[in-house]
C-alpha cells in the first residue's frame, strides 16, 4: 500500500523574539535534534480521513474534528492546495519537539503533515509553499504570528526573518555551538503575544522604540555570525536577554538558567521563543558544551539539548 513520511525540524530564535512580531528582523535557526513527523497511507477502512496523535492519545476522523483544530486546519489546507477532495486517508502524527516551550512544535506539524500530504499525492511542496500553509495554521497557534516559525521549519536552514518579506538564508561564517535549556514550564505563545500587544497598545511610541534597539541587535548579529565572530553574537545575545527582561517576557528560572550558563563559561545566553517560560539558549564552544550542558541540568533544566549551527 502507498506510503509516505515527512519530518519537521524544531527551532530556536537567536536574536528577535517579539519585535520580528513589530516588523523589526529576528535571527531563527532550525533544531534537527527534535523533529516532528507524519505518516499518510490509505484508509484501509475506506471510511473517512482518520487523524491519529498517539503523543496525545488522539484518534479521531477529520470530519468530527472544530475548525479551531491545528491539526485538521493543516490536513484541510493541504488537501485544498492539491485539489485532493477527501479522500480515505490515515494520517499519523508524532513529534519529539516539546509542547508550548518555545522550539517551534505547532509549525513542525503542520510543516510535516504538508510535506507527507503532498508526497503521497505526488506534488512535492516547495519550501515557500509548506511555509505559506503552516502560517495559516499558526494563526491558531498564536493569534498574531510573524511567520518566523513556519518559515525557519519549512526552510529548515538559518534565516533573516523580516515579518511579510521574502526569505533571507542566513550564512554561517563558523559553526556556531548552541546548548538548549528547557525550563519545563509551559508557556503558551499566543498568551505572551497577547500581553506584550495589550501593554504596548497603551504606550506604542516606548515599545517601539524598545522592538527598533532588538532590530537593531539582530542586524548587528547577521554580521557577527556571518563573519564567524562568535564573542559578539555572545555579548549581542546578552544584550537581547536584558532588553527581553526589561520587556517582561523572562521568568525567574529562565532568568537563573542564563546566570548558569554564564557561569559556567558560556559566550552568552538568552531566553529563546515567547518566554514566561519555555526555553533559553547558551552559546557554547566544543571546549564549554559539556560544563554548559551540566550547569543548566543543576540550574533546573528539565532537558538540555545541544545543536550545532552550520
Ligand atoms: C515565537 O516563536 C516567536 C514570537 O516572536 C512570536 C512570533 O514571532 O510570531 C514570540
Amino acid at each position: 500500500m502507498n506510503s509516505t513520511k515527512a519530518t519537521a525540524p524544531g527551532k530556536i530564535i537567536l536574536f528577535g523574539e517579539h519585535s520580528v512580531v513589530y516588523g523589526q528582523p529576528a535571527i531563527a535557526v532550525p533544531v534537527s535534534q527534535v523533529q516532528a513527523t507524519c505518516t499518510v497511507r490509505e484508509n484501509p477502512a475506506g471510511d473517512g480521513i482518520l487523524l491519529i496523535a498517539p503523543d496525545i492519545d488522539r484518534r479521531e476522523y477529520l470530519s468530527a474534528a472544530g475548525d479551531g483544530d491545528p491539526l485538521a486546519l493543516a490536513v484541510r489546507r493541504t488537501l485544498d492546495a492539491l485539489g485532493a477532495g477527501a479522500p480515505p486517508l490515515e494520517i499519523t502524527v508524532t513529534s519529539t519537539i516539546p509542547i508550548a516551550c518555545g522550539l517551534g512544535s505547532g509549525a513542525a506539524i503542520s510543516a510535516a503533515i504538508i510535506r507527507a500530504l503532498g508526497a503521497f499525492f505526488r506534488h512535492p511542496f516547495e519550501p515557500q509553499q509548506v511555509s505559506d500553509i503552516a502560517f495559516e495554521v499558526e494563526k491558531i497557534y498564536h493569534g498574531t504570528p510573524s511567520g518566523i516559525d513556519n518559515t525557519v521549519v519549512a526552510f529548515a536552514q538559518p534565516i533573516f526573518f523580516v515579518k511579510g518579506q521574502p526569505i533571507e538564508r542566513l550564512t554561517v561564517g563558523a559553526p556556531l555551538t548552541f546548548i538548549i535549556g528547557d525550563t519545563g514550564i509551559k508557556s503558551p505563545t499566543y498568551k505572551v503575544v497577547g500581553d506584550l500587544r495589550a501593554r504596548r497598545s497603551e504606550n506604542p511610541a516606548v515599545y517601539d522604540s524598545t522592538f527598533a534597539r532588538m532590530g537593531a541587535l539582530a542586524q548587528e548579529a547577521r554580521s557577527a555570525i556571518e563573519r564567524g565572530d562568535a564573542v559578539s553574537v555572545g555579548r549581542l545575545m546578552g544584550e537581547n536577554h536584558a532588553i527581553l527582561r526589561e520587556l517582561g517576557i523572562s521568568h525567574p528560572l529562565l532568568d537563573a538558567l542564563v546566570g548558569a550558563a554564564m557561569d559556567a563559561g558560556a559566550l552568552g545566553a538568552k531566553l529563546s521563543g515567547a518566554g514566561w517560560g519555555g526555553n533559553m539558549i547558551a552559546l557554547a564552544t566544543p571546549a564549554t558544551a559539556s560544563a554548559i550542558g551540566a550547569a543548566l541540568t543543576a540550574a533546573g533544566a528539565v532537558r538540555v539539548i545541544e545543536t550545532v549551527v552550520r
